[in-house]
């Protein structure tokens, strides 16, 4: 039965026949049968992956600054098939290598049969031109053999690790910069209780019921999303754009949870802001924490006039400029060190990390030994009476010190600057009003 099958949605879909190896490595292959998957893909931050000028101009720098001793150190992870079929050891060529080299594509991920490490991408693809999947009874079809394999299955916890090891990044120094997978590890969904496990994918993947392929005769199904929205954005003319900015910041104004709470003191008043890590399942911010910047914004009022600030960016100003200037600054987000402690952006320099991360849950126990809260606080000192203060959480994927430095080297056009946006984390954002009576917002 499952045979006829097969064989009937191979009549139906007769043009594609039995991709061959090389057919197999083009996203535009599978595009006629899984156009919804190609759909999401085609914007996601992992088709972007190699496009992405930010990543183009930093590695080009790498190469120049370090003499060429960076390698395939970046485009490894971020055009990682090209690497593999040995069409770039530098990624200096990305921009004339055919689509299928271009960024994490659906070979790449679907052939993974092992996964021999943490960090780096310690990815091991199988080479029997079979698709794994998370489907345990794929219906046989002449383009492509499938399998079900559990490193693929959101519902399993292996499955993090094929995700997470392409997302965690320790450099030549032995300096663990993305740390996303680890900081996952500790969570209570990576070791809690059944019903408290979550993967990457369970979060990142939503389901919806649907067909896996446009094909007649498959089965209805859970399908998942591939268009992996979280912070970045693509900043050229790229498929769904906008789709993914909208996602982006339905995720964020429900990642983070605020409150305020205003106490009069003798001579002014004692404000205390609290933010809480509410959905992410590692760190916030996570993965390219040292070029991310999150900081509160915080303005007390009489009347118009404003009696006390901190957190109020400049048009065009770098969070790190404000970081020096603004001593109250409370900001999540890591900073890099080099050989002598100074201050560092290049990935290779680093030899360490410093930053503030909100934490995710380790535990629901507040006396379980291994239990860190997922809110922090802040306590700032209004020197006057206010009667109005309103709060905000932002967000900026990359800082403006980071671009600058790769525009000032003359890798980067220095348009990308204006371009890189800044996210207002929704649920964070508060007004407590003296005329309401109440200490806290929200009650
Ligand atoms: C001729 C149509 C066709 C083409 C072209 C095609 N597929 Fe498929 N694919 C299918 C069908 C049909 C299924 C089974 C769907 C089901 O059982 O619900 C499937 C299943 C899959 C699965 C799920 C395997 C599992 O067990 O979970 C993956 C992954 C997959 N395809 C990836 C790809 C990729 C990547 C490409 C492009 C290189 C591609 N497919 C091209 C028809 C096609
Ligand atoms: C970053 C890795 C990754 C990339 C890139 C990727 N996929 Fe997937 N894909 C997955 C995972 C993981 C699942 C399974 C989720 C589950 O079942 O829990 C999946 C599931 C599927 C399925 C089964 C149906 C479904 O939605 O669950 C198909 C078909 C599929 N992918 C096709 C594609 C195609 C086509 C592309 C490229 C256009 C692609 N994938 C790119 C990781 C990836
Ligand atoms: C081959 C390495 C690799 C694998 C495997 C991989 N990723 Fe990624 N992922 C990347 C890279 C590289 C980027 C960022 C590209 C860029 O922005 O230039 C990225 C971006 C993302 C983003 C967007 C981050 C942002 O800030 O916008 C999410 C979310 C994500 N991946 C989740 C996943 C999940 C879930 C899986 C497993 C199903 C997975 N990734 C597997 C390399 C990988
Ligand atoms: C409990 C749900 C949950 C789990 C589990 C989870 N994430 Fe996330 N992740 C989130 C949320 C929520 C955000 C923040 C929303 C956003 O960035 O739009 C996020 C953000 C991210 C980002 C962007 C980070 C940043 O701040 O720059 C990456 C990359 C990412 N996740 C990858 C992963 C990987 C890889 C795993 C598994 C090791 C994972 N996530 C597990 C919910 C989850
Ligand atoms: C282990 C795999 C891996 C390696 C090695 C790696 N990246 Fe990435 N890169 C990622 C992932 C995963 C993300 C997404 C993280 C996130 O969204 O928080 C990313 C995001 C980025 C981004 C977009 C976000 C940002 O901060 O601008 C740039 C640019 C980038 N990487 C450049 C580089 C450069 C340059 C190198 C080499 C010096 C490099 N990457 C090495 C996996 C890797």
């Amino acid at each position: 039965m499952r045979r006829a099958l097969g064989l009937w949605v191979c009549l139906a879909a007769c043009a594609e026949r039995g991709l061959d190896a090389e057919a197999l490595k083009d996203p535009a292959s599978c595009q006629s049968c899984h156009p919804t998957q190609y759909q999401q893909w085609s914007g996601s931050m992992h088709a972007y992956a190699a496009a992405d000028p930010v990543f183009v101009a930093w590695n080009k720098r790498g190469q120049r600054e370090t003499s060429g001793a960076l390698g395939d150190f970046c485009v490894r992870c971020h055009a990682p098939l090209a690497v593999l079929e040995g069409a770039t050891t530098d990624g200096l060529n990305l921009g004339e290598l055919p689509a299928k080299y271009q960024g994490i594509t659906c070979y790449f991920c679907h052939s993974v049969q092992r996964v021999d490490g943490t960090h780096n991408n310690p990815l091991v693809l199988a080479d029997d031109r079979v698709l794994r999947g998370g489907i345990a009874d794929p219906v046989e079809v002449d383009a492509h053999p499938a399998r079900y394999d559990p490193l693929f299955d959101r519902n399993r916890l292996e499955s993090a690790s094929l995700c997470g090891s392409c997302h965690d990044i320790v450099n030549g120094h032995g300096t663990k910069l993305e740390r996303t997978y680890l900081e996952w590890q500790s969570t209570l969904y990576a070791r809690g209780e059944p019903h408290q496990r979550q993967t990457c994918g369970q979060c990142h993947m939503p389901s919806s019921e649907g067909v896996a392929a446009d094909v007649p005769g498959v089965p209805l199904r859970r399908i998942h999303d591939h268009s992996v929205p979280a912070v970045d954005t693509a900043l050229i003319d790229f498929p769904e754009r906008e789709a993914q900015r909208l996602q982006i910041q339905r995720l964020l104004d429900t990642t983070l949870y605020a409150s305020l709470c205003v106490l009069p003191v003798a001579g002014g008043m004692q404000v205390t802001v609290q933010v809480e890590n509410f959905a992410a399942g590692h760190g916030f911010p996570s993965g390219a924490t040292q070029d991310r910047r999150a900081w509160v914004e915080i303005v007390a009022y009489l009347g118009a006039g404003v009696v006390y600030d901190s957190g109020v960016i400049r048009e065009g100003e770098a969070v790190s400029e404000l970081i020096e200037r603004d001593p109250d600054l409370w900001w999540f987000g890591d900073r890099l060190f080099g050989e002598n402690d100074e201050l560092v952006h290049d990935f290779w320099d680093a030899r360490r990390v410093e930053g503030l991360a909100l934490p995710g849950p380790t535990s629901n126990d507040p006396f379980d030994p291994s239990y860190v809260p997922t809110h922090l606080q802040r306590v700032y000192e209004v020197p006057e009476f206010a009667s109005r203060i309103t709060a905000r959480v932002q967000l900026r994927p990359v800082d403006h010190d980071v671009l600058d430095m790769l525009i000032d080297g003359g890798d980067l056009d220095p348009s990308f600057r204006a371009l890189m946006p800044t996210f207002e984390l929704g649920a964070t954002v508060l007004e407590w009003r003296a005329e309401d009576g109440r200490a806290c917002v929200p009650l």
